[in-house]
């Protein structure tokens, strides 16, 4: 199936003397988000194995607003008729800065065969054309070597959500809905939620490479990194590797020092888990760890919804993460030299997988950090105290102030 956006950028040799995007170029690109969308699903050689062109019969085109260098410009495509020799394909592009509607492509295509004569569209054609739309806010980005689905919400600073392990973005959405005045950045991470599940090359690195090219496509040049749990430790990777784009940290139900051998022997075990028992079994496992008892007890739906997100996570993601988990180094030696990046570390009261304690000597290290514990919360701190949790970050957001 060819994937839903295509993202292009805008390059200044495309541009004419007032620096627009030109019409000629724009048409190009159009173009090329066609032949993308074919190169990375079923191959841009899909209609010459069928033996079926698509010569274009007609095109229209509408600018409604300019674009300019360096933008970055989402292409969308859906079929909108299917005749026997004939299709009509429409396309938009949306600047991904501000998702503001540039131009509307449609454009009719009359299949023929080597000699030019009219023959049947391909039957393969609607099945390719029309992939799994994304849930809710969700947006995919290639970044990588892979698409991750993203939920951006907001203008303003912009604040990195990164959420932990086998989860998604989801864990994210009650600051999501409440940080007004934020950009609010909330990706699946490569392997978890709605993103690709390469089957091999996941690293922390990894993980927090594929996180500062999303911050470069949305055009992000600084943010509030805000992780939790194995999101932290991204956080951290973040940090060691452009520390000059970090604002500020927030440090929720996570911990800084790397696996001790019994826990990387644990990992091992884990992955066997997964291989033998997939997803399902991680979850079993994991689940009673997750949350506070009063919350387990209390909240089914809740209990409910973690087990399922879990469930949902594809064992490529989960057996990448553990290596990523098993594999990742001592964050520690970095606290103290984090006094110049305002810090927040958070922990649930109950938290049993990154209990209070380590959290505490966090904060300690960290100069200048506060650490603030979140009563009846086990390790999924921003969902099962969601209030608590957005009033925190609010208050630490808005200490921050605006950027200068
Ligand atoms: C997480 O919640 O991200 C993981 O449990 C972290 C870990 O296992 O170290």
């Amino acid at each position: 199936m060819a994937p839903a956006e295509i993202d292009l950028t805008v390059y200044p040799d495309e541009c004419d003397a007032y620096g627009h995007l030109n019409q000629a170029s724009f048409v190009a690109l159009f173009e090329r988000a066609r032949w993308e969308m074919l190169a990375r699903g079923p191959g841009m050689d899909f209609f010459t194995r069928q033996g079926a062109w698509p010569a274009v019969r007609k095109s229209t085109v509408e600018y409604h607003a300019p674009a300019f260098p360096g933008d970055i410009l989402r292409f969308a495509q859906v079929l909108v008729h299917l005749g026997r020799t004939s299709f009509t394909l429409r396309q938009t592009a949306r600047r991904l800065r501000d998702d503001s509607l540039l131009a509307t492509a449609e454009l009719v295509f009359v299949c023929v065969d080597a000699q030019g004569r009219p023959i049947p569209v391909p039957e393969a054609l609607p099945q390719v054309m029309a992939d799994k739309p994304l849930p809710g806010n969700l947006r995919r980005v290639a970044v990588n070597g892979v698409n991750l689905a993203v939920d951006v919400r907001g203008q303003g600073p912009a604040v990195l959500f990164i959420h932990g392990y086998p989860l998604d973005h989801s864990i994210w959405d009650y600051p999501m809905a409440h940080l007004e005045g934020w950009m609010r950045i909330a990706p699946d991470l490569r392997g978890m939620g709605q993103s690709d599940a390469p089957d091999l090359g996941y690293s922390m690195a990894t993980y927090a490479d594929d996180l500062l090219a999303l911050l470069n496509t949305l055009g992000v040049e600084r943010a509030v990194l805000c992780g939790l749990s194995m999101g932290g430790y991204v956080a951290f990777e973040m940090l060691r590797r452009a520390r000059e784009r970090v604002r500020g940290l927030v440090l929720m139900d996570t911990r800084s020092e790397a696996d001790t051998a019994d826990l990387r022997r644990a990992r091992d075990a884990s992955a066997a888990q997964a291989r033998e028992g997939g997803s399902a079994a991680i979850a079993a496992a994991m689940l009673p760890k997750m949350l506070a008892a009063g919350v387990a007890a209390d909240n089914p739906a809740l209990v409910d919804r973690v087990r399922r997100m879990m469930e949902a996570t594809p064992v490529a993601g989960i057996l990448g993460a553990i290596t990523a988990l098993r594999d990742r180094p001592d964050s520690t030696p970095l606290l103290s030299a984090l006094g110049d990046i305002p810090t927040l570390v958070v922990v649930g009261e109950e938290d049993q997988i990154t209990p209070r304690q380590g959290a505490q000597q966090m904060a300690d290290a960290i100069p200048g950090s506060r650490l603030a514990v979140v009563p009846a919360a086990g390790h999924l701190t921003p969902m099962e105290r969601p209030e608590a949790a957005t009033a925190l970050l609010a208050e630490f957001l808005t200490s921050l102030g605006r950027p200068g």
